[in-house]
């Protein structure tokens, strides 16, 4: 309860933020192609329509929980509607089914990619999506749904598309991922990840330290990623606090969230401020690859990942025992 207390409260300190302007900050990414999980969702649009306002990539990818065609419309129009002209015209948008509960519906959704976007390149990728569910209960693989959803699902999908992104880099040098991890790390069980349970609901943990637990062991794929894919630059994020569909989410299934859910707007940034760390990940020269990053591009080396110096190997080894025979 402290080390939730202590985030809800206080958060991150972000007093040295460095200064990034999207407008001015954001080069030129054109003839590139961008998936963003969760990109129908608040973060992961202001993600979307930052990049194409400002970088006018060739391709945005939406991957976000499988919906009817019209719905997919709705997500693309929400970001094409706030584009200015030029960008309208030139960043084609495309909507990809992803469910991240399901290990088989993310290797679907790899193989369908490749369909979405028939360019053959994938130059940025942005494992944005993310839950936070009060409840416990398992993904359809049987793993804590938090872990399985924010964690698992984003491990296997970038597995299986960084071989195209390894071919990318070839060719145009510059290719990341930003993976959207949270200071909710913090909240996480001793010793960061119990993997012995993840396997599992993990039902006598705290929503918050399967939340954190989750988000541990994203900030540990971005170390074991950057060091597998040196020619990468692969870096964690944690957006700062912003009223988004996560909180409302949160506010259905928990009585404290809310009753102190007037207090959220002074604890809270606007989503243009909270969607720069994302932004600064994908496109800065300074972003060091296999670290994470407090808002806005703050190294942050207090983890446990980076106090607990066998973790990462640790996590990399239990997934890659569970992925086994998937990628
Ligand atoms: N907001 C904050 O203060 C905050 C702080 C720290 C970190 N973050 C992180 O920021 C990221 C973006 O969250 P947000 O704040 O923008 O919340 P959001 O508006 O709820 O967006 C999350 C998106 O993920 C999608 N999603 C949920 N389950 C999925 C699944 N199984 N497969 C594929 N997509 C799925 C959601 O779809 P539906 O809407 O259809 O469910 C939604 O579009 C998350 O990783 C979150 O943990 C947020």
């Amino acid at each position: 309860m402290a080390s939730f207390l202590k985030v809800t409260l206080f958060g991150s300190s972000n007093s040295k933020a460095t200064a990034f302007t999207p407008a001015t900050d954001i080069p030129s990414l054109a003839g590139r192609t961008i998936l963003i999980t969760g990109g129908a969702g608040d973060l992961g649009r202001a993600a979307a329509i930052s990049l194409a306002a400002h970088g006018l990539p060739a391709h945005i990818i939406i991957a976000d929980l499988p919906r009817d065609s019209a719905a997919q419309e709705t997500a693309l129009s929400a970001i094409r509607s706030a584009l200015p002209a030029a960008a309208q015209e030139s960043v084609k948008l495309s909507f990809l089914d992803l469910d991240l509960g399901s290990l088989d519906a993310v290797a679907d959704a790899a193989r369908r990619f490749r369909e979405v976007a028939p360019e053959g390149r994938l130059d940025l990728l942005v494992l944005n999506a993310g839950i936070m569910p009060v409840k416990a209960g398992t993904t359809r693989d049987g793993y804590e749904v938090a872990f399985g959803v924010n964690y698992l699902g984003h491990a296997l999908l970038a597995r299986l598309l960084l071989p195209m992104m390894v071919e990318t880099q070839k060719v145009q040098g510059d290719v990341r991922v930003v993976v959207v991890a949270s200071e909710g790390h913090s909240m996480a069980p001793k010793g960061g990840v119990v993997f012995e349970k993840v396997k599992g609901d993990c039902k006598d943990m705290t929503y918050f330290r399967r939340y954190g637990q989750s988000k541990v062991a994203l900030i540990g794929l971005a170390k074991t990623l950057a060091a597998e894919y040196p020619q990468l630059k692969i870096a964690a994020v944690h957006p700062g606090r912003i009223a988004t569909g996560l909180g409302k989410t949160l506010a259905q299934d928990s009585k404290l969230i809310r009753y102190t859910g007037f207090l959220a707007k002074y604890m809270t940034t606007t989503l243009d401020l909270g969607v720069l760390n994302h932004l600064w990940a994908a496109v800065s020269p300074d972003v060091q690859s296999g670290f994470y990053y407090i808002p806005v591009g703050i190294l942050d080396k207090k983890t446990i990942i980076e106090k607990d110096t066998t973790l990462a190997g640790r996590l990399k080894e239990w997934t890659d025992n569970e992925l086994k025979g998937r990628y």
